[in-house]
């Protein structure tokens, strides 16, 4: 079975190959600066990424790699200047995501596609809480496990289309959905 990460890549590769997008922006580098599959140098992505340790790591790994730090709720770039946005698992460490969502469409031209990855649950009592075991004061790195029906609604009023789908990799009630979102 691959890991997950790989699954990622095939995944941004597949919507790549599909979209040809020119500019491409992938929330986060920690799976640059930490991971084991630097999928935006792969698929030639710059990134965004809150904390500035991890883009300075992630940019001694790779001189060449675009990354400047900002939020994704509040996004250091232009109006509608990305063909793609890929979040893999970044805004699923923040309750106000619709908040980021808005940023996705406004740095995204119009009929780009935006990729997002999140952890969804099936027991209520996971939502609006953070998972002890990735607990972070900063709020950084700490992880929330959504509601399928309230984050699909979100993406259903934000975006043009939605595609969804399901990643094999399971944690208990918890489980890896992925998102195809057009602009
Ligand atoms: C623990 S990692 C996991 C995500 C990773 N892409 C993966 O494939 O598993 C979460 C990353 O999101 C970053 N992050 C958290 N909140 C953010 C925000 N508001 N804006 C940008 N990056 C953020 C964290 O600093 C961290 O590098």
């Amino acid at each position: 079975m691959p890991h997950i990460h790989e699954d990622y890549l095939t995944a941004v590769q597949d919507l790549a190959r599909r979209y040809q997008p020119k500019r491409i922006l992938k929330t986060d580098c920690w799976n640059e600066a930490d991971g084991d599959t630097p999928i935006a140098n792969v698929i030639g992505a710059e990134c965004v990424e809150i904390d500035s340790d991890c883009v300075q790591r992630a940019q001694s790994k790779f001189p060449g790699l675009v990354a400047t730090v900002g939020d994704i709720r509040v996004m250091p770039y232009e109006n509608k200047i990305f063909d793609m946005l890929v979040d893999l698992s970044t805004i699923d460490h923040m309750f106000d995501y619709q908040v980021a969502l808005d940023e996705y469409v406004r740095v995204t031209k119009d009929g780009g596609v935006v990729y997002i990855v999140v952890w969804i649950s099936a027991d209520p009592c996971d939502y609006d809480r953070e998972d002890g075991s990735h607990f972070d004061p900063t709020g950084k790195y700490r992880q929330y496990y959504f509601s399928e029906e309230k984050f699909l609604g979100s993406l259903n009023r934000t975006f043009k289309s939605v595609i969804h789908g399901v990643f094999h990799h399971f944690k208990g009630v918890r489980t890896l959905h992925w998102f195809e979102c057009v602009v």
